[in-house]
């Protein structure tokens, strides 16, 4: 009999393991696990539209499940946090950053001196006035980067300051922090943002950064920038190259390539904060799956030059899904992410897999120390007859489920709860895998979970 007994047991466990272990293989495949692992930070921006409360609730599970670096679309921005003179929202950057804390996300702050969305009433008021304007921009730096102390990691401290001229320079119009002060204003902005949180890795952030080295071109005034920078002892730690591309763009990953490298030589990190690789426009409707293919495999090697440069930190996209992204309304392109409209992932999301998994752990450096990545994953929403699970820590939340019944892997019963609406804490069981049954009338989702 006792054999017999076992035996159901083992039969019993087979069953419901038949069902967890794809999930479960499943589960363990994030970019942010695999990113974790690695010692980087792979991530997207929180569209403004998840700040208004207006976004897919698919939005923010596969955000903090897929990510580990998260930046705010505009709300971090001049305009958004000292809308009037000297009075700070920081209503929606708060949001942001809970909403990061709770899920171990490393927060990347954007932007503080930057000419576009500064609030009107600098021009207005102080316009051309360097006194004035050198007082109301370090007070917008020590307050907001003072406000967010030890909880933004890095700031873009100044944006977008080059010109596009074919032999680049600063850009001396339409900058009413150029106008005004002059190009000092980038120095005093690395002291003060410095000043305001010793800790934050600061960065100077652009775009065309990716198109190459050559004598004039924006990306070498910008390592000659950072060069004297440096000897001048003004604390930059990092560049950001935005890279918002398009698909015939071909050469930009191994451009992005050379630029780490010249960086690399100045012992500053650079980081790709904003990339998208659209497709104009008017190919919307005519893209096929091989257009899908070649957008995946330049996400590919961007993400080949990012995990085998040394001196490469965060990988940040400029939108999640297609769904939401600012391509379609400024920028005549489309569909340059790595979800689409329907958040299902696209091949572009399958190359990034590919290259991280093809660049094991063992042979990517981080820039960062490890303490930093010491944080819980969260696991994906599990779904599957209308029932959804999702497990972070010790807490398995379910949104509407009748009973919750816990197995070890010899199948015994280790926990039961009725009735449970929300969340239930799994405390007092020890730690290993076990598989989760969620039973809501006649239907039921069964789960292999690891209990850390
Ligand atoms: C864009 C946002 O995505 C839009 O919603 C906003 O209307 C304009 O700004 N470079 C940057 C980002 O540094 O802040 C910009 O974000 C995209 C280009």
């Amino acid at each position: 009999m006792k054999h017999t007994l076992s035996f159901s047991r083992i039969v019993f466990s087979a069953a419901i393991l038949g069902v967890g272990i794809s999930n479960a293989v499943a589960d363990d495949e994030t970019i942010r696990e695999l990113a974790k692992e690695r010692g980087r930070f792979i991530g997207t921006i929180l569209n403004s539209e998840w700040f208004n409360d207006a976004i897919e609730p698919e939005f923010e599970e596969i955000h903090k499940t897929q990510f580990n670096v998260v930046v705010a679309e505009n709300e971090m921005k001049f305009d958004a946090t000292e809308p009037s003179e000297n009075e700070f929202n920081y209503t929606k950057g708060d949001k942001m950053v809970e909403y990061a804390q709770a899920n171990g996300l490393r927060i990347r702050g954007h932007a503080l001196a930057w000419h576009s969305q500064v609030a009107g009433w600098v021009s207005q008021k102080y316009g051309g006035n360097k006194t004035e304007l050198l007082r109301v921009l370090k007070n917008h730096i020590d307050s907001v980067v003072g406000h967010w102390k030890g909880k933004v990691a890095e700031w873009d401290v100044v944006n977008e300051a080059v010109n596009d001229d074919y032999n680049a320079d600063w850009r001396s119009t339409n900058s009413v922090w150029y106008e005004g002060i002059g190009p000092e204003f980038l120095d005093s902005a690395f002291v003060w943002a410095h000043a305001a949180d010793p800790d934050a890795e600061l960065c100077y952030n652009d775009y065309s950064l990716e198109w190459g080295l050559r004598e004039g071109s924006k990306a070498s005034f910008v390592v000659e920038q950072v060069k004297r920078w440096k000897e001048n002892g003004i604390p930059i730690t990092c560049v950001g190259t935005q890279t918002h591309i398009e698909i015939a763009h071909e050469t930009t990953p191994q451009n992005v390539r050379a630029l780490a490298k010249a960086l690399a030589e100045l012992d500053v990190t650079l980081n790709i904060t904003e990339l998208d690789i659209g497709f104009p426009q008017g190919n919307a409707d005519k893209l096929t799956a091989a257009d899908y293919e070649k957008q995946g495999h330049i996400y590919r090697q961007f993400m080949d030059v990012f995990l085998e440069e040394p001196n490469m930190g965060e990988f940040v996209i400029w939108g999640l899904t297609d769904a939401h992204s600012w391509l379609d309304g400024q920028q005549g392109k489309t569909q340059g992410l790595l979800y689409d409209k329907q958040y299902k992932p696209k091949p572009a999301y399958d190359s990034i897999m590919v290259s991280l998994k093809a660049h094991p752990a063992s042979e990517v450096k981080s820039p960062y120390p490890a303490s930093l990545f010491n944080t819980e994953a969260i696991k994906p929403v599990v779904k599957s007859n209308g029932i959804s699970m999702q497990l972070a820590g010790r807490t398995l939340f379910v949104a509407a489920a009748a009973k919750i019944d816990l197995f070890d892997m010899q199948g015994r019963p280790v926990f039961t709860a009725h009735d449970v609406k929300g969340s239930v804490e799994l405390q007092g069981i020890s730690k290993g895998l076990y598989v989760v049954r969620v039973r809501e009338g006649s239907k039921t989702l069964t789960q292999r979970i690891t209990i850390k």
